[in-house]
């Protein structure tokens, strides 16, 4: 279980490197590509995030933090529910630019800090609730990803994981695969002039682990209990882990 692997990047920095660099070319059609080439249903699997995790953002001091943050869509439901403040993480500046115009547009509770995944300024067991959407399969070692989310979250914080995964029932990912691998990058490559990044997408989600391997994998960072549910057939899958 390393982490991703873009085409032509030889080690981890270089694999890092790209995934930057792609997400920097897309971030001004990053919302309308994500919005239009999942039907919106993109909204409904974030709102199911918030409402796993709501127990915590009740709390007034809970301390919130929404790594690989992109545009902020998560960050700022996160805020709305919270009603205090949460800190979105991203090392990509364009993404965290669109970030930054959308909260101050809504007049949200998001602070942004650029930062990697891998390494976030804030100390050990500083955080109640941390999250990530669709962040987690782009990074370049998964096992220092969730190692660094034990880091950082208290003991009895939790860590929410909302990421693309492989629907269970054959039928339905037979379906689906064909349209992530061959309609997904001829319609995101054309609204956001990089069909590279809508061709590594489905390939991404096709080497990233199953659901139950990333539970395990989550319990061998120190995550206990951890559990996890598909939404919408299994494309998506949200898992959740408290820090034992
Ligand atoms: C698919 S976007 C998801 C953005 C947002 N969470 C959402 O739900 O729309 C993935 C984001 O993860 C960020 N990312 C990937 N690897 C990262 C890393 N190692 N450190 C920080 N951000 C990272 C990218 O820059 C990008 O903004």
């Amino acid at each position: 279980m390393k982490g991703t692997t873009p085409e032509g990047a030889r080690n981890e920095t270089e694999a890092a490197l790209w995934v930057r660099d792609m997400f920097g070319r897309v971030a001004h059609r990053y919302d309308l590509a994500n919005h239009l080439l999942s039907f919106n249903i993109d909204r409904y699997w974030r709102a199911q995030t918030v409402r796993r995790v709501r127990h915590i953002l009740e709390r007034p001091e809970a301390r919130v933090l929404d790594m690989c943050c992109g545009t902020g869509d998560l960050a700022l439901a996160l805020a709305r529910a919270h009603g205090g403040p949460v800190l979105g993480a991203d090392f990509c500046h364009p993404m965290l630019l669109a970030a930054r115009q959308k909260a101050d547009a809504r007049q949200a509770s998001v602070a942004l800090v650029e930062a990697d995944a891998l390494r976030l300024p804030v100390r050990a067991g500083s955080l109640d609730l941390l999250t990530v959407a669709f962040g987690f399969r782009n990074l370049a070692n998964y096992a220092d990803g969730l190692a660094e989310m034990r880091r950082v979250l208290a003991v009895g914080g939790m860590a929410a994981i909302l990421e693309f995964s492989q629907p269970p029932n054959a039928v339905f990912a037979a379906l689906y695969n064909f349209y992530s691998r061959r309609i997904l990058p001829a319609i995101g490559g054309a609204l956001s002039g990089s069909r590279d990044a809508y061709t590594y997408l489905p390939e991404s989600v096709r080497k990233f682990p199953r659901a139950a391997e990333l539970a395990d994998e989550m319990r061998r960072a120190g995550f206990a209990p951890v559990s996890y549910e598909y939404l919408s057939g299994g494309i998506v899958a949200l898992h959740l882990g408290v820090a034992a």
